[in-house]
């Protein structure tokens, strides 16, 4: 594929034709840049830049304000992803007004080209009114983050038969709804299988094994930035925070023995000089 920008169609698209669909996370406008260049397809400005880039240790306290600001951080740095932006715990589940409300603000506001939200038949009324309002949705079934304190934690979901055939109805009620993708997040591979090949609309996996239509990953696991997790499904193409550590011990040595900056790094008093120059 080109660089042709990507929309919910090209998706559709890709399905059809077999072919996978790429999804990571960013939340700032250098990450957005590297992960366009890299060709990804979909960009999620996901609610768990609570937990990867704010600290919290659960993505429960994410508000739409923070979404609005990392969101136009990402929009900027992007010139063919989709962009979608979570709507975050609360900001849909109470009403289809704050859920309109709130879906018009990550788009308006932040740039946002579609936003997902984490649930199943007890959201539909909120996605079929964004969806209405002329606003992409994508659904997330199986382990969804919000919902920590039902779950009990981080846990496998979908793992009974009657669980499963719940997940199913839900994804079909969604599908109907009007989501243009769906994610499963932490459930068994053959659930994940028979969800795809009863959607029209693309399937995202994260956690639920190969048979998805597309995979999405944290960016972060993926660079190995952040060590504290490392669930099963995650893995990780590059060993990035001790490099990033060995860079910054390096720079302060040099700076304890004066060796940065050298010459190179230091301006003479001719005024034609520029701040870049070499
Ligand atoms: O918030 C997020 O990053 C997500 C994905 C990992 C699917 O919802």
């Amino acid at each position: 594929m080109g660089r042709d920008k990507v929309t919910v169609r090209t998706l559709h698209r890709m399905k059809g034709r077999g072919e996978k669909i790429a999804m990571l996370t960013a939340y700032d406008y250098p990450m957005a840049r590297a992960v366009d260049e890299a060709g990804i397809d979909v960009i999620l400005v996901g609610d768990s830049v609570g937990m990867v880039v704010l600290g919290y240790p659960t993505t429960l306290p994410v508000t739409v304000d923070d979404m609005v600001h990392h969101c136009r951080a990402v929009a900027r740095g992007v010139t063919r992803a989709l962009v979608v932006a979570d709507l975050p715990f609360m900001s849909y589940q109470v009403s289809r007004e704050d859920a309109l409300r709130n879906a018009g603000r990550l788009v308006k506001e932040a740039g946002a080209e579609a936003v997902k939200v984490e649930g199943g038949r007890e959201i539909l009324e909120a996605v079929e009114a964004v969806v209405t309002a002329g606003i992409p949705v994508m659904g997330h079934l199986g382990l969804t983050p919000q919902a920590y304190h039902r779950m009990g934690g981080y846990r496998v979901q979908a793992r009974s038969p009657q669980e499963a055939d719940r997940l199913l109805k839900d994804a079909a009620a969604l599908e109907a709804a009007g989501v243009f993708s769906l994610v499963l997040e932490g459930i068994p591979g053959a659930v994940a299988k028979r969800v795809t090949e009863t959607l029209g609309v693309p399937s995202i996996g994260i956690g639920a094994g190969p048979f998805c239509d597309g995979q999405v990953l944290v960016t972060h696991d993926i660079l190995g930035l952040q060590e504290d997790l490392s669930p099963k499904f995650v893995k990780r193409y590059l060993q990035g925070r001790p490099l990033f550590v060995e860079a910054m011990r390096q720079f302060r040595d040099e700076v304890r023995a004066g060796t940065f900056p050298a010459a190179e790094h230091t301006y003479g008093s001719d005024p034609s000089t520029t701040l870049d120059a070499p």
